[in-house]
């Protein structure tokens, strides 16, 4: 240590500051303004002066109120206001009693924090909706860069974000961040966030960029015709699931086209009296992903219901007795009810304690308890219905005496 240093050494204990390799940090802003306070306990007012440190620059001199520079100028007698700050106002400053002959080491660092600024983010390759929005198709790989401009050097992270659960890919103290996704799974779909923080400063910038992943159904397509209840209705069901954005479905018979839709299913509902030829409806889809397009079809058979029972049946009075009806052949499956033909219109019979109606699977049974002439001889008959036909059978029942 030669004799200069000691004595600032000396001097920098003796006033009762720090030393340069512990000097003081103030944060500054770029732009913003900084005090730096002098560590001198010596008398108020005009009688300090500052310096910066290598090279030695007088940025306020003893015997003016302020400097001919007026970046700098004096505050409450000995702290020193630096206007306008810029990187380059980075370094050690030092104050010192005009009086005394040597300067004092510098006890204050001034650090200056820009930024973050003009933060980009990019993803590639995407594609881009009208809409702004990026997608991609699963399995593909993506690219990630973020950069800004700060000074220090920033804090940088590439986070995914997705309702409320989040995946921190990479974090780097790093003007310029790039990242690597491969094989990207449908469940990365969601929002994907850069944040810059400037470590002196604390300020933050992020930029999120909401992403879609495409991808075909994940199911076979699925066609199914139901009866809609309503007399000479039925409608037509078509789904292909599990795929993003939903596919074009397409109902179409006889290259009729009947409904188009963007959903995963598509429900057309249809009167049997538009087509009085059979039927042959269809179901077309199609899922595009850029120019990646997957197609399937599938169809429905119509059938009409058809019946069968006995044209005759007896009864001994006081007895009880069950018709039987069968359907085939009908889909979608039929309805089948039993009405009785004494007034016009016919009838329907409901079970109770005179009849028993009993459906198992395709056959349908009618009892009628305790016989008698005067009241159960005649017509019953047995009606099946499927929204596509409506069919209907007559059974004679005779009521005998024993
Ligand atoms: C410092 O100066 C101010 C005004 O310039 C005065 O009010 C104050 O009393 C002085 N302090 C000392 C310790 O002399
Ligand atoms: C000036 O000094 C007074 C009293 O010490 C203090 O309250 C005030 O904050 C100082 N002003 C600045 C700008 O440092
Ligand atoms: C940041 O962006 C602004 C305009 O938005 C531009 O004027 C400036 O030059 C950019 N700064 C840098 C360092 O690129
Ligand atoms: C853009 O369009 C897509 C697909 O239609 C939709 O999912 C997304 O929410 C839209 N984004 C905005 C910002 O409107
Ligand atoms: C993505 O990054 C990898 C390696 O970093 C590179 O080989 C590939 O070409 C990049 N792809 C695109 C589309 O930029
Ligand atoms: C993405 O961020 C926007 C805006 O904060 C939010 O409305 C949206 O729900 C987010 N999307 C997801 C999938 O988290
Ligand atoms: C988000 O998390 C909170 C608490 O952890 C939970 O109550 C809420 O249901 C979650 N929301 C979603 C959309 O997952
Ligand atoms: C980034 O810098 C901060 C301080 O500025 C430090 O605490 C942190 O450990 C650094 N991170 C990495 C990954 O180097
Ligand atoms: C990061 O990615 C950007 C854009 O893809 C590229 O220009 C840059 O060279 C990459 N930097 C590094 C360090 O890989
Ligand atoms: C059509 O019928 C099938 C089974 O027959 C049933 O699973 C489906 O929910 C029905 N669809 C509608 C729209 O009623
Ligand atoms: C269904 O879509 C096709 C092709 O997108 C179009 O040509 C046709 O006019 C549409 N039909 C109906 C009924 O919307
Ligand atoms: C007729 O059916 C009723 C109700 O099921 C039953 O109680 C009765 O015993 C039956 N009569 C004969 C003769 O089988």
């Amino acid at each position: 240590m030669g004799p200069l240093a000691e004595l600032l050494l000396l001097l920098c204990v003796l006033y009762g500051g720090s030393c340069e390799d512990s000097a003081i940090i103030v944060p500054g802003e770029e732009g913003g303004q900084a005090v730096l306070p002098c560590n001198t306990m010596a008398v108020n007012a005009t009688s300090v002066t500052w310096f910066m440190v290598n090279p030695r620059v007088e940025v306020l001199s003893c015997d003016k109120e302020g400097s001919s520079n007026p970046k700098y100028s004096r505050l409450n007698g000995s702290s020193l206001l630096i206007l306008d700050l810029r990187l380059q106002d980075e370094g050690f400053y030092g104050c010192k009693v005009c009086s005394e002959m040597a300067d004092p080491p510098a006890h204050i660092q001034l650090k200056i924090a820009s930024g973050p600024h003009n933060i980009t983010f990019q993803i590639s390759p995407t594609n881009i909706l009208p809409n702004g929005t990026h997608y991609t198709s699963r399995g593909s790989q993506l690219n990630f860069s973020c950069s800004s401009y700060s000074s220090p050097e920033p804090t940088n992270t590439i986070a995914f974000h997705v309702g409320n659960q989040s995946e921190l890919f990479d974090s780097q103290n790093t003007s310029m961040l790039n990242f690597s996704l491969t094989n990207v799974a449908p469940n990365y779909q969601g929002n994907y966030t850069c944040t810059v923080v400037n470590p002196l400063s604390k300020k933050t910038r992020d930029y999120t960029i909401p992403l879609l992943v495409y991808h075909p159904p994940a199911y076979a397509m699925g066609c199914s015709v139901n009866y809609t209840g309503v007399p000479s209705q039925f409608s037509l069901t078509c789904y292909w699931l599990g795929g993003y954005p939903a596919p074009q479905l397409q109902w179409e018979n006889d290259g009729k086209i009947l409904s188009n839709g963007t959903l995963d299913t598509l429900l057309v509902t249809l009167n049997s009296s538009e087509y009085t030829d059979k039927p042959k409806p269809t179901c077309k889809g199609q899922h595009t992903i850029t120019n990646e397009i997957k197609v399937d079809t599938c169809n429905v058979h119509l059938g009409y219901p058809n019946l069968q029972s006995h044209a005759l049946r007896t009864c001994i009075k006081g007895e009880n007795v069950t018709l039987s009806c069968s359907v085939f052949g009908a889909n979608p499956p039929a309805v089948i009810t039993w009405l009785r033909n004494v007034s016009n219109p016919n009838v329907e019979v409901r079970s109770g304690a005179k009849y028993q109606i009993v459906q198992i699977g395709n056959d349908s049974f009618l009892t009628i308890v305790n016989c008698s002439k005067e009241e159960d001889e005649g017509n019953y008959i047995c009606k099946s219905e499927n929204g596509v036909a409506t069919k209907e059978i007559y059974i004679w029942l005779d009521v005998t005496s024993k």
